[in-house]
């Protein structure tokens, strides 16, 4: 067995066994200044704490894209979140009110989400790649009553169709008229930076909204909670491992839970500088970043470093990467390959980490201070005990695959999915147990080895997709008469989204009429649902109660025996 052993250091976790042998959550209660004032809310948790503990100088945030590069102490974000509070004050944001962005990274983005946690409404983060139909199904669902965009993003917004959307706050120059409109730029300008604006919450408040797929019906709203700073902040301690110096580069949009709960709470909880990049991936662009930064923990996911991997060997050469220490990954199966050619390149182990968007914080993961075994997840958390079980809810011994499991009752876990209890409910059909959809094993020494979902949910870039949206999509364009949608393997992706598709009569299948279904999806959607193949048939394959047995369209790409078809139509 391939393994590689820490390197010697002084890591925040020490000793793994004991420390889960004797670890409560309640310790980690007295780091925050609500076990002392009884006061609780996570942006006076993240910021104006560490103003208040003396490190209002120090650099909270180094912001940096094609255009801007900008720096702001935890005293200048203290000001900015109080404005941005006022502001939302001002227009009678309530405690529990939702208010949603949907901005490109840019501090506007942190400044206003963080703002609006201030006042106690439930911030939702879109990705800002999403289009008309995506936006619009989760401002619905979740009956925004405020929505923070730009000029351009606005024209994605059906703001009409939206009765409960009561104001739309707009950051950047516009023209648009009407009461429902706001300028961000005059609203923080009228609003004071005094921090009377903030509203103490409960523990079991609502904290944020992050919309995720499964694999059948729209997309629910995981719904977390103030109580997840517990986990946000403990394991920003043992599995990033940050210290008081760090300057720590989380890669992940907001838009997206990674984004949320490691891109803004883990490291500024931990009160450590932050560094965000505007703009897309590119390898130069992102070295370039590390190097100018001299960020020493990075996180990001196993898409980027085999975009890494896949480029010119020169290129790394170029850039000093000499403080980078420590180097995460989640969202998706590491492959051994790339944690060798990590090893390789960057002298250091990449920690694979695996958690969801309903978990809110990580739970399985490798820590700086074990041993990594290349393709494992690595072990649980203390203080959270995960298994793996079969349907009648009993542990199965080690190698012996099954659903990947956790003990209900960890901090960040997902306390409703939105206006949906059923929904919610279905995770704990097994009593006692989360049920996470994964399949895996466990090994002797307690690693956890992911094998696969159990249900249809793609996994493109880390990106999680739902087939169903996509699907119902499709066959909204006029020649799509059926639609089924699979993850097909892809060495570079993990998956990519394939649809097979019949048509109506009067169609027939061309390259055109390909490309005009991708860029309807494109442009209905979003950039990252489209099939980026499509395959005609004249027939999909269909139970006798009409659903597409997306079981068999993966059997056919795939080459292998479909299985069961007892319950196919003909
Ligand atoms: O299938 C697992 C995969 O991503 C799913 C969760 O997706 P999402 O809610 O979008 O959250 C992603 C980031 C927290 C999981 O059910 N996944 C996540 N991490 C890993 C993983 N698969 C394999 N290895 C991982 N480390």
């Amino acid at each position: 067995m391939e393994i590689l052993q820490p390197k010697k250091g002084d890591y925040q976790l020490k000793d793994y066994d004991q420390t889960r042998d004797n670890f409560s959550w309640e310790g980690v209660k007295k780091v925050f200044s609500w076990s002392k004032t009884g006061r609780v809310n996570m942006a006076h948790e993240v910021i104006d704490r560490h103003v208040e503990e003396g490190r209002g100088d120090k650099a909270a945030l180094l912001y940096s894209d094609a255009n801007r590069d900008e720096m702001y102490t935890f005293a200048q974000l203290k000001e900015k979140t109080n404005q941005a509070a006022h502001m939302f004050k001002n227009i009678n944001v309530q405690k529990g009110d939702r208010v949603f962005i949907f901005m490109p990274r840019t501090p506007e983005l942190y400044i206003s989400l963080l703002g609006a946690i201030k006042v106690g409404a439930v911030v939702g983060p879109l990705f800002e790649a999403f289009m008309k139909d995506a936006v619009k199904a989760r401002l619905e669902d979740s009956e925004a009553k405020v929505l923070v965009t730009t000029p351009e993003l606005l024209t994605r917004v059906p703001h009409k169709e939206l009765p409960h959307l009561e104001t739309i706050i707009l950051v950047g120059p516009h023209n648009e008229t009407g009461d429902k409109f706001v300028s961000y730029a005059e609203e923080m300008k009228a609003a004071a930076t005094d921090d009377s604006a903030i509203q103490w919450v409960d523990l079991e408040d609502g904290l944020i909204l992050h919309y995720t797929s499964g694999s059948t019906g729209k997309p629910k709203g995981v719904y977390h909670v103030h109580n997840a700073m517990l986990q946000h902040y403990q394991t920003g301690k043992w599995v990033l491992d940050l210290n008081e110096d760090d300057i720590y580069w989380c890669t992940a949009d907001p838009g997206w839970v990674t984004g949320t709960s490691y891109g803004i709470f883990a490291p500024w909880l931990n009160g450590v500088t932050n560094v965000v990049r505007g703009g897309r991936f590119s390898p130069d662009d992102w070295y370039a970043t590390l190097e100018k930064n001299k960020v020493t923990v990075w996180y990001s996911a196993p898409t980027a470093f085999r975009m890494l991997m896949a480029t010119d060997p020169a290129t790394v050469k170029k850039y000093d990467l000499s403080t980078v220490r420590h180097i995460l990954s989640v969202g998706e199966p590491l492959n051994p390959e790339v944690v060798r050619w990590g090893y390789d390149v960057y002298k250091l182990r990449i920690h694979d980490t695996w958690w969801m968007t309903e978990t809110g914080a990580m739970l399985i993961c490798n820590y700086q201070s074990e041993p990594i075994k290349p393709g494992s997840m690595g072990k649980p958390i203390p203080g959270v005990e995960a298994a793996i079980i079969n349907d009648k809810g009993e542990e199965l011994p080690p190698y012996e695959m099954g659903h990947l499991a956790i003990k209900t009752g960890w901090p960040s876990m997902m306390r409703k999915i939105w206006k949906n209890e059923p929904k919610y409910n279905e995770y704990f059909a097994i009593k006692g147990w989360y049920v996470s959809g994964d399949t895996a094993y466990r090994d002797e020494d307690g690693y956890f080895w992911f094998q696969g979902r159990n249900d249809d949910v793609i996994n493109t870039s880390g990106e999680r997709v739902g087939p169903f949206e996509i699907e119902s999509k499709l066959v909204e364009h006029p020649a799509v008469a059926e639609a089924g949608v699979i993850g097909k393997p892809d060495e570079i992706r993990g998956q990519i989204i394939k649809a097979f598709i019949s048509l109506r009569e009067g169609y027939e299948y061309s390259e055109d009429l390909k490309e005009e279904i991708q860029a309807f999806i494109k442009n209905e959607l979003s950039a990252h649902a489209v099939p980026r193949e499509i395959e005609y048939k004249e027939k999909l394959p269909k139970t006798r109660s009409g659903k597409i047995m997306r079981r068999v369209l993966k059997a056919w790409e795939l080459n292998e025996p479909t299985g069961d078809l007892s319950t196919l139509e003909d």
